[in-house]
């Protein structure tokens, strides 16, 4: 990392791209997994279906393609980052970092790379992360990832928890400059008397893995979901707000809030928190489910590339998660927004490779219980549905 850029004051969103896998798990499948139903899954939490990594996928290889995505919305080449950061609770490995898997995957020679660990948090830890890089003159354009391929992590026994994940990747370049806009304000707090609300007992120091963590499937995600939900409204407004207030604004100057998609009533508490309409909320929850650090990420992608957001407007990206965690931080959006959709042209999924050793062979990482669903015969083939029609050249950035 040698950015040799000076100080520049200000953190610009140029780029941002997302990537989803292309299966579905409906809620009619998970029927016939657990004692649940689509109704109550729909009314209790909004979500209708999720995607499932295949195979081959990995969140190093999700990450790696919603980041190529943001560079090229970006207009920049993978060597323009000096800073990898991926925000995940699903690494594919202990060791190494996932980001240094990125790094190579997208062909970049030269950036830093490391995870960072703050559950659904996550990703906007690590946005504040990159603003701090950039606005000490550390770095000029940081990749900042949240992907996560929970489906590997759950106890698909447990209706508590199976219904509510899903799979999938979202990426944002940060870049600095002295033009005004860009991040605002953030806020991020911890509070860890949260911490066994929702963890994952066995594979760490404290349980390292063995026949005896496995059979007490102390290796799944386990969740205490009515304390979980108490946090979470008691908590999202207040972050959101105090985001706000460190960028001089109010509620009514944020033109979308992008809301960890975990729960639509969350959603709706933080909507009645800040007495604002739900069409201020920017919702995609019934489509992926709850991707963890993933989910601000796909869900700011989407948002731009349906013209939710334009240049000028303020944004308010907020989460909360393990730990308990929480934070949010007030964008001013610089760039032309249709740019989104030429970025995500541009990368083709099938052409990132995240390298394997030669001498090794992973076993098959799907879960039996989504095996049957992962082996349907045809596929579904569910193309990318926030692109709108028409090939907007790619044009410079605004920021550079
Ligand atoms: N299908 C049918 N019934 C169910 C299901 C299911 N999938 N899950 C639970 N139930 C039952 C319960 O057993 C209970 O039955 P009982 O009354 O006979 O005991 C009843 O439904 C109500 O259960 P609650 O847990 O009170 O349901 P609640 O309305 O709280 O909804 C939910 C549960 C959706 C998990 C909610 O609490 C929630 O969303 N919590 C927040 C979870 C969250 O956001 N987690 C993300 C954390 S982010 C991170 O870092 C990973």
């Amino acid at each position: 990392m040698n950015p040799e850029s000076g100080t520049m004051r200000h953190a610009h969103v140029t780029g941002w791209g997302r990537y989803v896998p292309e299966q579905v798990l409906t809620n009619a499948d998970l029927e016939k997994m657990v004692d649940t139903n689509d109704e109550w899954i729909v009314t209790r939490t909004g979500i209708r279906e999720r995607r499932v990594a295949a195979a081959h996928e990995t969140t190093a290889s999700m990450g790696a393609v919603a980041g190529l995505r943001a560079i090229r919305t970006a207009g920049l080449d993978p060597d323009d980052i000096d800073l990898i950061l991926l925000a995940t609770l699903t690494p594919d490995y202990w060791m190494p970092s996932t980001a240094a898997l990125v790094k190579e995957a997208i062909g970049n020679q030269r950036a830093a790379a490391m995870d960072i660990s703050a559950a659904c948090s996550g990703f906007v830890y690590a946005f504040a992360t990159a603003q701090a890089y950039v606005t000490a003159g550390l770095a000029k354009h940081v990749l900042v990832i949240g992907a996560e391929l929970l489906t590997r992590f759950l106890d698909y026994t447990d209706r508590g928890t199976c219904i509510l994940f899903g799979d999938g990747a979202g990426a944002v370049v940060v870049s600095g400059s002295d033009e005004p806009g860009g991040s605002l304000g953030i806020e991020m707090t911890t509070e860890p008397q949260g911490a066994y609300m929702i963890w994952l007992p066995a594979g760490g120091a404290k349980a390292p893995p063995s026949p005896e963590t496995i059979r007490r499937g102390e290796h799944f995600i386990r969740m205490e979901g009515r304390e979980t939900y108490r946090f979470a409204t008691r908590t999202l407004a207040a972050t959101a707000m105090e985001s706000i207030r460190r960028a001089g604004l109010t509620a009514d100057d944020i033109r979308l809030f992008i809301p960890h998609q975990a729960n639509i009533r969350i959603i709706e508490a933080v909507a009645k928190g800040l007495d604002l309409p739900m069409d201020r909320m920017f919702v995609n929850l019934d489509k992926y489910g709850n991707t963890s650090a993933a989910s601000v990420p796909i869900a700011l992608a989407e948002a731009a590339n349906e013209g939710r957001i334009a240049v000028g407007d303020a944004i308010c990206i907020v989460a909360f998660g393990a730990g308990f965690t929480s934070g949010a931080a007030t964008i001013r959006w610089t760039v032309d927004p249709a740019r989104g959709i030429a970025g995500d042209a541009a990368v083709d999924p099938s052409s990132i490779h995240v390298r394997l050793p030669q001498d090794w062979d992973a076993v098959d990482p799907i879960p039996p219980a989504l095996a049957e669903i992962m082996a349907r015969p045809d596929p579904l083939n569910v193309p990318l549905d926030d692109v709108v029609p028409g090939e907007p050249e790619p044009a410079p950035a605004s920021v550079s």
